[in-house]
């Protein structure tokens, strides 16, 4: 029988896990490496903060010109990837998180460095796999609306080549500029449940490819980086502004979780909300229509939420709106967040590998008394 002292806090709740330097995600801040999430929203871009987190400094202009033009040598993927994700994404009832789960896992026999665990194949491997997930994305969105597939552009910015290569149409300015601060907001958050899963497979010295298969699982339910889905989700089961109230009440009777709301850490509010919130809200109000009644219906259902249960809601509330203001199918936005949350990911597994050491925990038991299989 062990002795361990059983775990009070159901869910881990407020254990300090171990040390990183990557991130500090307090009540009123949200630092990436020293740097405010608001202050990088404002003034970095994307591949501004994959380079801080992936490699630890603000890059130079020369580094920052280097790294870019190494992404985009990197966003091809070979044609028997290709193959894979098409077999996949026709498939019945696999969602996409499933087919990119795949592809990453696909991708690492093509990947030289695949069981290099050496900090300076780490970094090659994190960049290749930043630079293709936007491309196992847009490939499988081509294959699901039937079209020839689009290649990676050769110019883009990350998250202007993620909207173009899943739809064949550049983006303007605009909308490439809200998925890139909806991407810089995703990018990284300390031990949340995937990042957490990549560093308990690091810590088995295990490869990078690994890592983040199984942190895109972790990351698919709907308590972490599913919700964004779910949020839009219920936003249409709504429907209209008419119907909010008895919606709320008849959820607050069964008990139903409001997906979007709440979090582990944050009790006043997640502020990457308030970011999004407001790119998300003056695009739909520059294009008013069906964009703009889903903020209304949305922002209806938050005062609901924060005047009767005093719960506020997290990133991936604004998230599902936006992307639907954008035009971004539904089933996309938790593989959009892969697309970001690489970056932190890597940057951790990176630091797991750096200082390993198997992590290993115990479990309280509370099975049967010791009993003979034979009498
Ligand atoms: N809707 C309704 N009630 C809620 C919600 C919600 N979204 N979130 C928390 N509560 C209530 C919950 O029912 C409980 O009430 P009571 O004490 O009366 O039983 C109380 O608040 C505490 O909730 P909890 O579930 O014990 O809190 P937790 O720290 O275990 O869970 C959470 C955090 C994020 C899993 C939870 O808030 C939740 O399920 N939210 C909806 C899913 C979601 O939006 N996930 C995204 C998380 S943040 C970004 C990301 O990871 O992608």
């Amino acid at each position: 029988m062990t002795t361990a002292t059983p775990t009070k806090p159901a869910g881990l709740e407020g254990i300090i896990a171990g040390d990183s330097d990557i991130c500090a995600v307090n009540q009123t801040s949200l630092i990436y490496r020293g740097y405010e999430i608001a202050d990088l929203a404002a003034n970095a871009t994307f591949e501004e903060v994959a380079f801080l987190l992936l490699v630890g400094h603000k890059p130079t202009a020369a580094e920052l010109d280097a790294f870019k033009k190494e992404l985009i040598h990197e966003r091809a993927i070979p044609d028997h990837a290709r193959d894979v994700i098409k077999r996949c994404a026709l498939g019945d009832g696999m969602h996409p998180m499933d087919v990119l789960r795949t592809g990453v896992s696909y991708l690492a026999q093509f990947d030289k460095d695949c069981q290099d665990n050496s900090p300076e194949a780490e970094l090659r491997k994190a960049k290749r796999l930043l630079a293709k997930i936007p491309t196992i994305i847009g490939h499988m969105q081509n294959v699901i609306d039937g079209r020839d597939f689009v290649l990676p552009d050769k110019e883009m910015g990350h998250a202007a080549n993620l909207l173009y290569m899943m739809t064949g149409r550049k983006p303007t300015q605009a909308e490439a500029h809200i998925v890139d601060v909806s991407l810089i907001l995703y990018a990284e958050h300390d031990f949340n449940a995937s990042t957490f899963t990549s560093r308990v497979i690091a810590g088995t010295l295990s490869d990078m490819h690994g890592c983040v298969t199984g942190a895109i699982a972790a990351l698919k339910g709907p308590l972490h980086g599913g919700a964004n889905e779910m949020a839009m989700e219920l936003l249409r089961e709504i429907g209209t502004l008419d119907n909010v109230e008895e919606f709320m009440d008849n959820a607050f009777t069964t008990k139903r979780k409001i997906m979007g709301f709440g979090h582990r850490v944050y009790k006043n509010g997640d502020h990457r909300a308030g970011i999004l919130h407001k790119l998300g809200r003056a695009y739909a109000d520059d294009k008013g229509g069906e964009p703009l009644k889903w903020f209304e219906i949305g922002e209806k259902v938050q005062s609901i939420m924060e005047t009767q249960k005093n719960i506020k809601p997290n990133v991936d509330f604004p998230c599902g709106m936006t992307y639907y203001a954008l035009g971004i199918p539904v089933p996309q936005y938790t593989p959009i967040f892969v697309a970001s949350r690489i970056t932190g990911w890597c940057a951790h597994v990176m630091e797991q590998h750096k200082n390993n050491r198997l992590i290993r925990p115990l479990s309280h038991y509370t099975g049967p008394e010791l009993r003979k299989w034979n009498g």
